[in-house]
């Protein structure tokens, strides 16, 4: 089965041909309309989602398919202590393919172990956004007709901001595009992304002023703080208004800069901000529809013959959001890359 954990799992022609497909499909969408008659998907949301859930569900109707699943666990068994391992191996055996969404790091990795279909992983904690990201590269190459030779500001939380390390690492897959992180020292990228960046050859910037770098930025990708990963409010008050994109500050944006945003919003982008045609986040938001529809396809066709072969150490992830620290009875999976290793879930390296 074809699961989509993390981007790294496809090729990168894989990921050009699912762009172009959802291009067809957005200029021709009544063609598709019953691909998918006969198929369910699973749309399993243990944290709350409005664009991701809907437009997993709105991408299989539109499909011909149907949908089944739950926006809140506390309304499934989960509610009666249902372990997370059967509460997948049940719907595996409901649904043709799952979309996945946790608080916890490392979630649709698991379920791919359990599950009987493939599994999307629709956010798991602060780790990766990926089906995020693929909307976004629909909304960049339609902009900017290339991926490649794009200067990036990435703009507020980029510690917990999973759309952020998603789509740093897949503009890493294409050509000389630069990435400027402007952030609080609290909230910048965490060190396994940058470790990623240097390892493959690239470089970036760290700064603490919007104003200061929104003339050199082809893409101004906004995120919002995110009060539900602070463990203090009082942490999160000191965070939330210190980047706002104002029209004022537009006047030193470049006139064919993009404004990007995953969305929602809280105060991050001022509202007339929206009326600035280089403001594409709604747009972005409807991109989400067709890229899903043409993952959907692409998933459900493709089969893969190569078996996983998962290494297993006795050591546990020091990473306390990690699912491994949770659900204790899932085995310890790890990669190894020169001498280090990496948590297979999470994707934190391990101190042995
Ligand atoms: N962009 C995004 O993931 O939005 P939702 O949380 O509403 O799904």
């Amino acid at each position: 089965m074809k699961h989509l954990i993390d981007l790294d799992d496809f090729s990168l022609n894989e990921i050009n041909s699912i762009i172009g497909k959802a291009i067809e499909i957005k200029k021709n969408p009544h063609e598709f309309s019953n691909v998918m008659h006969g198929k369910i998907i699973g749309t399993l949301f243990y944290e709350p989602s409005t664009r991701t859930q809907m437009s997993f569900q709105t991408a299989m109707l539109k499909l011909g398919g149907q949908v089944i699943g739950f926006n809140n666990p506390q309304n499934s068994s989960v509610a009666k202590g249902e372990n997370f391992k059967d509460t997948i191996k049940i719907i595996g055996g409901y649904a043709d393919i799952i979309a996945i969404r946790h608080p916890l790091e490392g979630a649709a990795k698991a379920a791919s172990i359990f599950a009987n279909c493939p599994i999307i992983n629709a956010g798991d904690g602060s780790h990766l956004h990926p089906t995020q990201t693929l909307t976004d590269l629909l909304t960049i190459a339609e902009q900017k007709n290339t991926l490649n030779g794009l200067t990036v500001g990435f703009c507020g939380d980029l510690k917990y901001g999973r759309t952020v390390h998603s789509l740093v690492k897949m503009m890493l897959k294409y050509k000389n595009n630069k990435f400027i992180f402007i952030s609080t020292e609290e909230l910048q990228i965490p060190d396994y992304i940058k470790n990623i960046i240097i390892s493959s050859g690239n470089s970036y910037e760290e700064v603490f002023s919007l104003e200061d770098s929104i003339d050199k930025l082809d893409i101004l990708y906004m995120t919002r703080i995110q009060k539900e990963r602070f463990t203090s409010i009082q942490d999160y008050n000191l965070q939330k208004d210190v980047f706002k994109l104002t029209t004022d500050k537009l006047k030193n944006a470049n006139h064919n800069m993009i404004i990007l945003h995953p969305l929602p919003r809280v105060d991050e982008i001022d509202i007339s901000v929206d009326d600035d045609p280089r403001a594409l986040y709604f747009k972005q938001a409807s991109n989400g529809v067709f890229v899903r529809m043409s993952l959907i396809l692409h998933i459900l066709s493709t089969k893969i013959d190569e078996n996983v072969e998962n290494l297993t150490l006795n050591e546990s992830c020091n990473n306390k959001l990690c699912i491994t620290n949770h659900e204790k009875y899932l085995p310890h999976y790890f990669k190894k890359d020169n001498n280090s290793y990496f948590c297979e879930y999470c994707s934190r390296e391990i101190k042995l």
